[in-house]
């Protein structure tokens, strides 16, 4: 079941209203309540939080049928495994390639929750593209769905490379083919989308990925987790009805991100939401060092919540002193309610 079927807002979501339609899975179900506010202050706080009345109580028995995990491998990918997943290519006569694919493709974004997605190489968000500051690189890029489409990247390139329709290649219309070519720089982290009009759109639907510059010293070593921030508009009304960090609504909440006590976590992190025009991180418990874009090896700050606009990224750098679990989410609490949140395991 699709639910840009029916008529779903993610006020109606939040205030509970939806429960009075069997069919849909409301999203509420989700949350692990005892891990979030203590009790049953969830449920309490919706009404006076979205003025939606005092039926967000009742509402929450109606909603049993929304109990359930996604299956991975239904996706295709695993939001478990695109945490340490880089993609680095491979080395041909010195340059470093990919190969992409754009397709169009259904995807689960909660339980019960299916979204025509368009993803490069049937994730979303795509690869994390991996390289090394100064080296040539080269994409090829192969348009396999039915929508013309493009792949622009961040960095420092000419603007024959730049994916963006009416320069170079331009708009790669569907069955064709292009390469991008161009030197890695700067290095940080930076992302890719889709660039064809409407833009908001090809972003929204899937059509995106963290791309890396690793500095030509590496980062000390760690334990490296990407964190790509997006949400899904399920009903197409430009506003978003589920949000995610790497898609999967509180799959961190059902599988926390497992971590080692005192070890060095650097976590990419990408904002990729559409139609909200911030986002944020927080983590509980702990303070991290912030690096913006990753263009400087120096921390700008020392904090436990940075805000994101729109295709802002930055790196994270952090240590657990303790074991045990640790929430980390939007501090956007209608993001958060609405499946962007998750749970660091620190074992010792
Ligand atoms: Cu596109
Ligand atoms: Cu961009």
């Amino acid at each position: 079941m699709k639910l840009g079927q029916g008529k779903l807002s993610r006020r109606r979501l939040l205030g509970g209203a939806a429960a009075a339609s069997a069919a849909l899975p409301v999203l509420h179900e989700l949350i692990p309540h005892e891990g979030l506010h203590g009790g049953g202050a969830a449920a309490a706080a919706e009404p006076h939080m979205h003025g939606m009345g005092s039926n967000g109580g009742g509402a929450h028995a109606a909603h049993l049928g929304a109990v359930g995990t996604v299956d991975p491998r239904a996706n295709g990918f695993d939001p478990q495994e695109i945490l340490r997943d880089f993609d680095e290519g491979r080395i041909v006569n010195g340059v470093r390639e990919w190969e992409l694919v754009a397709e169009e493709k259904e995807i689960e974004v909660a339980p019960g929750v299916k979204y025509a997605a368009w993803a490069y190489n049937g994730r979303v968000p795509g690869p994390t593209l991996r390289a090394r500051e100064g080296e040539r690189l080269r994409i090829r890029f192969t348009n396999g769905s039915k929508h013309p489409h493009t792949i622009h990247f961040h960095g420092i390139h000419p603007s024959s490379q730049d994916g963006v329709a009416g320069l170079g290649a331009g708009n790669v219309e569907p069955g064709q083919s292009t390469t991008y070519e161009f030197v890695a720089e700067p290095f940080g982290l930076h992302l890719y989308h889709c660039h064809t009009m409407p833009l908001a759109e090809h972003i929204a639907k899937g059509l995106y990925g963290a791309f890396i510059i690793d500095p030509k010293n590496a980062r000390p070593r760690a334990d490296e987790l990407v964190m790509v921030m997006n949400g899904f508009d399920t009903n197409f009304d430009r506003s978003n009805e589920v949000y995610a960090v790497n898609t999967v609504a509180f799959d961190y909440m059902h599988r926390p991100v497992r971590v080692k006590r005192g070890e060095l976590v650097r976590i990419y992190l990408v904002n990729l939401l559409e139609f909200d025009p911030l986002n944020s991180f927080h983590i509980h418990a702990n303070f991290f060092d912030y690096f913006p874009t990753g263009t400087r090896l120096e921390p700008r700050d020392f904090t436990d919540t940075v805000i994101q606009g729109q295709g802002e990224r930055g790196v994270i750098e952090l240590r657990f002193p303790y074991t045990g679990k640790y929430m980390f989410h939007a501090h956007v609490s209608e993001f958060a309610e609405l499946g962007w949140m998750g749970f660091f395991e620190v074992e010792g």
